[in-house]
């Protein structure tokens, strides 16, 4: 039968690295066998706003919530629609609505590409973020206040529930249980944030005892930005609560050299709703319609996405393909960001290319 896959290009280089994620994809499951079936959607984008005046239809979640997968590119066009309307309009909705608490972002030194760190070589940065996603500092408790007036507040909350953190941290333990090294490193700032962040140190310590055989360790936010600069190499699983997670998935991809390969995952582990993949990066004003953008987090999202669907060959297949084409470094096809003059399309081709034999 079928896989139903959403596709949600969105904005910026988005539309630009979909293609290259499909054609990835489809020749991934030429090879393995695997059918999957793409329906794209034209909503979920700041273009989709601004003609009718909401990112997504009413009845977006009836429309996607039966799909297999949904498989987005990037979103956000700050000088057409501001960032927290587009955004709190589409992608956060999903993450929610589809109850999406695992946001799973792998950060590795791929071979060829030179990391910023002096001296790290492929193997010396391997590890993973797991990212709550679905409460903690991206609540939508709070409101402004005395508007325009000197008194003017504004207050916006941070929500742990005993439930949302527990099953990230379960999650999280379970990821570093399948790992050689079996180490958790749990984010936190529980010196200055005095009550949400002792009670995620906590639950860690309660969640810890579950796991006799994992060695856990936890940083302040603040000095774990500087050590996975200083000492990537001493991480494994990093897990971290919304915003925690969010800094450290790009700057763990930053440290290997280009946010423009990191993946994610976005899942609902009991498979009650679709889960989402999509790169780290957003739509890159900046490099949109160049056709420079390098396609590798949508790629690889796509693999974490199959990998999601059962299809683990055919997942580190891809992953493998784009390792190879990389460690080969032909200047002709990878993109900027690592070096070379290649185009969106030259480097997914040659993906696709290698996948496919
Ligand atoms: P960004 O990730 O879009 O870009 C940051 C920098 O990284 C830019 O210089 C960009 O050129 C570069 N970059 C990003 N992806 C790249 C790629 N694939 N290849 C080469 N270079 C790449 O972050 P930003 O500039 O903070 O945000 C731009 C817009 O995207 C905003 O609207 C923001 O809200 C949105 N955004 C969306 C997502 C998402 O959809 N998941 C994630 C992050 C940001
Ligand atoms: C990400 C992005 C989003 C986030 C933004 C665009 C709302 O930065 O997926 O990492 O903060 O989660
Ligand atoms: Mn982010």
């Amino acid at each position: 039968m079928a896989h139903r896959i959403a596709v949600i290009a969105g904005d910026g280089i988005g539309t630009e690295v979909m293609p290259e994620g499909i054609r990835a994809l489809e020749a991934a499951a030429k090879r393995f066998n695997i059918d999957l079936e793409f329906t794209t959607f034209e909503f979920g984008s700041c273009d989709y706003y601004l003609e009718h005046g909401q990112m997504m239809p009413d009845d977006w979640f009836e429309q996607l919530k039966d799909f297999d997968a949904l498989f987005y590119g990037a979103v956000g066009w700050p000088e057409k629609v501001p960032d927290h309307i587009s955004l709190w309009g589409s992608l956060l909705q999903f993450r929610r609505r589809f109850d999406q608490y695992i946001n799973l972002r792998p950060c590795k030194l791929m071979p060829g590409i030179q990391s910023p760190l002096a001296g790290r070589k492929p193997g010396d940065i391997d590890f993973y973020v797991v990212r709550e996603n679905t409460e903690g500092e991206y609540s939508s408790i709070g409101g402004k206040m005395f508007e325009g007036t000197e008194r003017e507040i504004v207050i916006q909350e941070t929500v742990m529930s005993r439930t949302g953190v527990d099953r990230v941290l379960k999650y999280a333990f379970d990821l570093a249980q399948t790992r050689p090294r079996k180490k958790l490193t749990s984010a936190t700032k529980s010196n200055g944030i005095s009550i949400t962040m002792p009670y995620w140190d906590e639950r860690v310590l309660e969640m810890a005892k579950q796991y006799p055989d994992i060695s856990v360790d936890k940083f302040h936010i603040d000095i774990l930005t500087a050590n996975f600069v200083l000492h990537p190499d001493w991480f494994d699983v990093v897990v971290g609560s919304n915003l925690f997670g969010d800094i450290l998935s790009d700057l763990g991809p930053a440290c290997t050299g280009t946010i423009g390969i990191a993946p994610s995952a976005n899942i609902n582990p009991e498979g009650k709703f679709p889960s989402l993949f999509e790169p780290v990066h957003g739509s890159a004003p900046d490099i949109a319609g160049k056709g420079i953008a390098n396609p590798i987090g949508q790629i690889w999202s796509g693999a974490m996405m199959l990998e999601h669907l059962g299809y683990k060959e055919a997942a580190d297949a891809m992953v493998t393909a784009i390792e190879n084409v990389l460690s080969e470094g032909d200047s002709q096809v990878v993109t900027r960001d690592v070096g070379g003059q290649g185009t969106t399309e030259s480097l997914g081709r040659a993906i696709a290319d290698t996948i496919a034999k």
